[in-house]
């Protein structure tokens, strides 16, 4: 697998602003893989993301897709990549079928999209005009606009945001099928859950800064607590020991424990991705 995006000492600055809102962050999103930008609200996601999708062109560093530099890039990229917004974009006074046909418009390859909303459960409302769906109806819609032109590579800024638990295992689901059948995925998210259940790699983003990218599993065992705990029952009570991780076979009370007493939960120390956050940023997600 090739490299779909390799990112280098990115800065930018609003015109407005005063200060980089983006301070030189440098990574990679492998092709095939799910990359997640996991951060607090301001911390400069969905500017990166804008960057990427070459909406903001002002930038210093260098970007490279699939090799070559953004900036020599042209209008052709847009046929490749999908973008999902943080705001739903549509026409309010349109039927959702009515927008989905007009943005199948502007691209050579289309994706079957009542198959997509099916899925996401719109195809029964897809006579209704946008403007009267409710929020977690537009961002599902969204979320079928951002995949209409079978992209290579898909942008999605906060996918689940607004969702009820059903339809976010939903669109989660549809996003890793696409990166099985070979698709990239570049998020946003201030959510751990989309994380855990998602990302093959993260990347720890606060002000601008870009601190840890890793596999959510090499985060949770190089950060997490390397301890098991038992819980086990003795004269009715429940009872609880814990022991480290490290040689745990040797550990003569750990073993026992295992042989003499009523066991009733083993758990190993994992830390939660929230946890690890505020490890590695100092900053508190919430
Ligand atoms: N168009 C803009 N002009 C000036 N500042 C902006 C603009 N858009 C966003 N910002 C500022 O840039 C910072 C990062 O914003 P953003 O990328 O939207 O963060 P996130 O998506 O992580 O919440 C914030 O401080 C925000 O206020
Ligand atoms: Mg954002």
């Amino acid at each position: 697998m090739g490299t779909a995006f390799n990112i280098e000492n990115l800065k930018f600055k609003y015109p407005t602003s005063k200060n980089d809102t983006i301070k030189g962050i440098s990574f990679n999103v492998h092709e095939g893989e799910i990359f997640g930008l996991l951060g607090p609200s301001g911390a400069g996601k969905s500017t990166t993301q804008k960057i990427l999708i070459k909406l903001l062109e002002d930038y210093s560093g260098q970007i490279s897709y699939f090799g070559t530099d953004l900036k020599k890039i042209g209008k052709d990229f847009y046929e490749e990549v999908g973008v999902g917004f943080e705001m739903p974009v549509h026409f309010s006074k349109m039927t959702a079928i009515e927008n989905m046909k007009f943005f199948s418009g502007f691209y050579k390859n289309t994706a079957n999209y009542q198959e997509l909303m099916e899925r996401v459960g719109l195809w029964e409302h897809k006579d209704v005009k946008v403007g009267e769906y409710s929020k977690g109806m537009k961002v599902r819609l969204n979320f079928v606009r951002a995949m209409l032109n079978n992209p290579r590579v898909l942008f999605l800024d906060e996918v689940t945001n607004g969702l009820d638990p059903k339809n976010a295992r939903i669109i989660k689901e549809i996003i890793s099928e696409y990166r099985s059948n070979g698709g990239t995925v570049f998020l946003t998210t201030h959510l751990m859950n989309d994380v855990d259940q998602l990302c093959d790699r993260v990347g720890f983003c606060v002000n601008g800064n870009l601190y840890e990218v890793s596999t959510p599993r090499n985060l949770k065992i190089k950060y997490g607590k390397h301890e098991v705990r038992v819980e086990y029952r003795e004269n009715e009570a429940i009872k609880s020991s814990v022991f480290p991780l490290q040689d745990i076979g040797y550990n003569n009370d750990f073993n026992t424990l295992l042989k003499e007493k009523e066991i009733e939960t083993i758990h190993s120390g994992e830390t939660s991705m929230e946890d690890i956050f505020i490890i590695v940023t100092g900053v508190d997600l919430k």
